[in-house]
This record gives structure tokens, sequence and C-alpha cells, in this order.
């Protein structure tokens, strides 16, 4: 521990490679990965960089909660770009390039943050494509990526001189281990761009943490308890899908959330109050509004990784099921 290096050693950046390969086969030379304490860490750090204070970003439109909070703190503005069933539109993006003047689009485009969607291979390269016609640098936040193996590749493998990709390791590993790895652009000077915070701490990942994360994935141990990950979320998704298979729902397989778009006629505050009464926690669409403000989209996110056994998620989702069905009978 007397000799941590900051943004991980040689041999814990090689072991982050490893771990990112399946995600991120062409990443190339280790020296692009930097490890930090966590996503959010990494987002602060890259608008750190490229968003000046009072300039615009884009996300997608319903995104992961903490944007606006993460936006306010670095002084930027977020701007949303609408989605459809598979995720973002690229000529939503290139308009919103166009009209808004953006510095940075953050996505997450594999099980998308809150409604599962993963975009296409063609999504992903026009993506890429439109950021490198209009000079815009791309923040990809992957932290599922490990359980959707089938995925299209990265959009920052696409456009890799323009762009962050970040897997932290609260899902696919342990939630409190508070380790994120991050792919930055090819020969960046890190140290030179970040000016005086690269000199502070309040980013840097635990060296005792980053040394733990470096030995299990050496020893395998991280890939069995990613294989245990799996199933469990596989066993959950089922579990959710034919309970609420009547509903308009989005579950993809291996997914730890649900996407509920709720019937015209009932109330997502109406019901999430109800639930809450119940001892049930859900989050609302208008939780994930990218721009802080805005109408939602009248749907549920349910979170099926947060109970802690598959009995009190099928519990919890029993007692969903009868709410949102004496909601539809008293519409
Ligand atoms: C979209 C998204 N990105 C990243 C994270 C993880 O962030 P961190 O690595 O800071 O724990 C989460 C949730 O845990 C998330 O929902």
């Amino acid at each position: 521990m007397r000799a941590a290096t900051p943004i991980g050693s040689n041999r814990d950046r090689a072991a982050a490679r490893t771990w990112l390969a399946p995600r991120y086969p062409t990443l190339g030379d280790e020296r692009r990965i930097i490890i930090t304490n966590g996503t959010q860490s990494a987002l602060l750090l890259f608008l750190r960089i490229y968003a000046p204070i009072g300039s615009v970003i884009l996300a997608e439109q319903l995104s992961y909660g903490v944007l606006p909070n993460l936006a306010r703190t670095a002084g930027v503005t977020v701007r949303g770009v609408p989605l459809d069933g598979e995720g973002m539109i690229p000529d939503e993006f290139e308009r919103l390039c166009r009209e808004a003047s953006p510095v940075a689009l953050y996505c997450n485009p594999t099980f998308h943050n809150p409604t599962t969607s993963t975009l296409s291979a063609e999504r992903r390269a026009a993506i890429a494509a439109i950021a490198r016609t209009y000079g815009v640098k791309i923040f990809e936040d992957d932290p599922l990526g490990l359980l959707h193996p089938d995925a299209a590749p990265p959009i920052a493998s696409l456009a890799p001189e323009v762009s962050w990709y970040t897997m932290g390791m609260t899902k696919c590993m342990a939630q409190g281990i508070r380790v994120g790895f991050c792919v930055i652009p090819k020969g960046i000077d890190l140290s030179m761009q970040l000016g005086e915070v690269g000199r502070l701490s309040h980013w840097l990942a635990s060296p005792l943490a980053v040394a733990l994360v470096t030995e299990m994935i050496e020893s395998g141990l991280a890939h069995t308890i990613l294989g245990e990950i799996r199933d469990e979320c596989q066993r959950r998704q089922e579990l959710a899908c034919d309970l609420l298979n009547n509903f308009a729902i989005s579950c993809p397989p291996r997914s730890m959330h649900l996407w509920l778009r709720l019937p015209t006629g009932t109330s997502e505050e109406q019901i999430i109050s109800t639930l809450a009464s119940q001892g049930i926690s859900v989050r609302g669409s208008a939780q994930f509004v990218a721009d802080g403000g805005g109408a939602g989209a009248n749907a549920l996110r349910l979170s099926l990784s947060s109970p802690g056994s598959i009995e009190l998620l099928a519990r919890g989702l029993k007692q969903i099921l009868s709410t949102l069905i004496s909601a539809n009978r008293a519409r």
C-alpha cells in the first residue's frame, strides 16, 4: 500500500483490461485505463475536462437518476435526447447537436437505466459518427454490460479518440467495492488536463479495494461472482416477466431492472405512494428525467436486484401486481 499508484499500477490496469475484454476487446494498451472510486467520479473528471461551466451536455431523455445532481455540481446544463423502444434516436441526437451546441454526450446504451433498452450496432455507429462530426465528446457508462455479452460493441470503441468508457464494479462484482475502470482516449495526458484536481484524492479508489479487485480478477473469483450474478438476474427476470406479463413491460433476459409503462388513467405518483405504504419502494419515470424537470413517461422502474432474496422479490412483485390490478379496475 505504501507504493500505491493513484490511477492503478500496471498490474491493476492489466487486470482491468482482462475484466473489460468481453465488452471492449479492442481497447488495446492498458495505459488507456484509469481506475477511480466509481462511475460518478469518472464522470465528474470527464465534465471537468470537456464541459466548461455554463456549457450544455446531452443525455438520453430518461437517464441515470443522479445525472442532474452531477450536472449541477459541474455547473453544466443537461438536454435530453428523445428515445424510442430501442433507445436514443440518432436523428434527434443530431438535431440537438445543431440546436444546442453541446460539448458532450453522457449515454448508457446497454441495458439502459431506466428503460432496459440496448442500442443496435447501427445506432451506435450513427451516434459515433454524429459525435465526431459535431465535435461532441462521449461518456459511455456501461455498468451492466457484462450481463449482456451479445450487446454490440461500445460506442466508445467506434470513436475511441473522443470517448471515455466506464464500467463500475457496483453491479457486476460488489456494490461495496467502490472501484470503476475507465478507458480514456489514447495519448491524452490526464494529469495535464485535470490541473489541480489531478492532485486531489477524492476521486481515487482506495488502494486496498483496488488490490482486492486485481486479486479477484487474476484468481478467477470475480468471474465466478459475475456468473452467479448473471444466473440470479436470469432467475429474477423470468419470475418478474411471468408475473407481470399482462402489462406493458420491458425486461430482457438478465436485466436487473423491469420497466413498466402504466395504462392511461393510472398515475405513477399514486401507485408509488400506494406501494410505499405497503413497504415497497419503486421508482417512477419522473425520477429519471435527464434535465431534472419536466414530465416523465408514466412508467415504473422496478429494481429486481434490490430485494435480498428471490422469495422477497416474489412477495413484492405479487403486491405490485395486485396494486396494478386494483388501479386498473378503478380507472
Ligand atoms: C446508470 C448507472 N451508472 C453507474 C452506476 C454505478 O455508479 P458507481 O460506479 O459510481 O457506483 C449505476 C448504479 O449503481 C447506474 O445505475
